[in-house]
């Protein structure tokens, strides 16, 4: 069949590179993609939340299923789109409907959801402009840390944790009465802080049935020790040692069964990806946040780790038949670094020659930020490269990735040389 993947990060294209090892999948188009997808499969210059440009190139390559990478088309309804629309709708679209994908687009939607079904996460209270000085009030009856959320997408940015009382008022009225996030702020909601281990769990389900994928842990901040800004993600591991079988059989039975059984329950279109940000408190885990998709890079440890044809998953998926389905993972453990731009996650430049994919062995390169122009590849963004590698322990898969990207260079290169290390201890 034909596959349309829309995304251009690394967690395109080791979805990209999984699905082609697929015999299910006879052509795969990626839109827009990177210059690693081009290598592999066949990019389409096309907007993914372009809807219309989407059933286009659907309708002229005859594409036969749609994967969605990143959350802005499910939030932006590419699901109910497909759907409402007669020469597109028995075409599946791995992914939420628009409604279902507000687990994501909006915190308080996914607070009231775990309350009504009883999952575990921290104590909120959510607040709008009419509301700012009772959130003032409420911010004096915790304790520090507080944590204040945008409400809506906010490029990763949405989330403030402070430790003054009056610096964490004067944030909840930016974000409130001066739209510090836009339109993503115009709610906020303020919750317990939690403190433990953090740790992402990938739930795939076809709206009924489940299947969990391997878990990982992401490491966020810029700098080493986990200093600095809050990036997209510079590294991860798949598995997570700490979370262990008693560990994993918490989380499966307060947090994904009430989850996938909730979305049943209220009739909720959810075909697809659910990724849990899970936070271990004292050894119970309790929900940060949902995610509607895969998470990147995340996606280039757990998909590598995955011995399924990622096809038939999701052929299963859009045929409601995932219970048929058993899972297995590589016992191995997968380690990946991310090579970014210099001033990323602030200012950086883009256009600079990567060279040395050639002298990479036993670690696979998926590219992030990068292009093709005139047979080079120039870096094309914050987050260049994803360099994975196996090993039979977190420092040898470690090991190798950090051999691999000695080899590779471009202009202003940054990468951290402490993944996983905090698991060692
Ligand atoms: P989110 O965008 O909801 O994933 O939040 C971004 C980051 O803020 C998370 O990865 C956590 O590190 C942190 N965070 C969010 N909520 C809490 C909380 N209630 N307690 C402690 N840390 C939190
Ligand atoms: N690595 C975190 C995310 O994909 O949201």
């Amino acid at each position: 069949m034909t596959i349309l993947l829309l995304g251009s990060g690394g967690r395109e294209h080791a979805l990209a590179w999984k699905m082609l090892q697929s015999p299910l999948c006879t052509q795969l188009l990626v839109a827009p993609g990177n210059a690693g997808t081009a290598q592999i499969a066949t990019n389409l210059s096309i907007n993914p939340t372009d809807f219309k440009a989407v059933k286009n190139a659907v309708l002229e390559h005859r594409v036969n299923m749609v994967v969605v990478g990143p959350e802005d088309p499910l939030v932006a309804g590419i699901v109910d789109f497909f759907q409402s629309d007669e020469q597109l709708q028995n075409i599946p679209v791995i992914g939420p409907s628009a409604y279902g994908a507000q687990l994501e687009g909006s915190k308080e939607f996914a607070k009231e959801f775990m309350v009504r079904h009883q999952i575990p996460t921290a104590a909120y209270q959510s607040f709008h402009a009419d509301t700012v000085e009772q959130g003032c009030r409420f911010l004096e009856t915790l304790t520090p840390p507080y944590v204040l959320k945008a409400d809506g997408l906010a490029a990763g940015k949405g989330v403030l944790i402070m430790h003054d009382l009056e610096e964490a008022q004067n944030e909840l009225r930016q974000m409130l009465v001066h739209a510090k996030f836009g339109q993503a702020s115009s709610k906020v909601v303020i919750e317990e802080f939690l403190d433990g281990i953090e740790l992402s769990c990938f739930v795939l389900t076809d709206g009924k049935n489940y299947q969990l994928l391997p878990t990982a842990k992401d490491y966020k901040r810029i700098g080493e020790g986990d200093t600095g800004l809050n990036t997209g993600g510079m590294g991860a591991i798949s598995p997570v040692p700490f979370a262990d079988a008693a560990f994993m059989q918490k989380v499966e039975q307060q947090i994904v069964i009430p989850t996938v059984n909730g979305l049943y329950a209220e009739k909720i279109n959810y075909k697809g990806f659910i990724f849990i940000g899970l936070i271990n408190v004292d050894g119970n885990p309790k929900v940060i946040e949902y995610n509607v998709r895969m998470g990147d890079p995340e996606t280039e440890v757990v998909i590598p780790r995955l011995e399924n044809d990622l096809v038939a998953l999701f052929q299963a998926i859009a045929e409601q038949k995932l219970n048929e389905i058993s899972i297995h993972t590589n016992p191995q453990t997968a380690a990946t670094v991310v090579v970014v731009s210099g001033g990323y996650p602030e200012d950086y430049q883009k256009g600079k020659e990567i060279t040395g994919f050639d002298k990479v062995e036993d670690s696979m390169v998926f590219h992030a930020g990068t292009k093709e122009q005139n047979g080079q590849i120039l870096s094309n963004g914050g987050r260049v490269l994803a360099v994975t590698s196996f090993g039979d322990s977190i420092q040898e898969a470690i090991k190798k990735s950090y051999q691999n990207i000695a080899k590779l260079h471009f202009d202003t290169m940054y990468f951290r040389k402490d993944i996983g290390l905090d698991l060692l201890i």
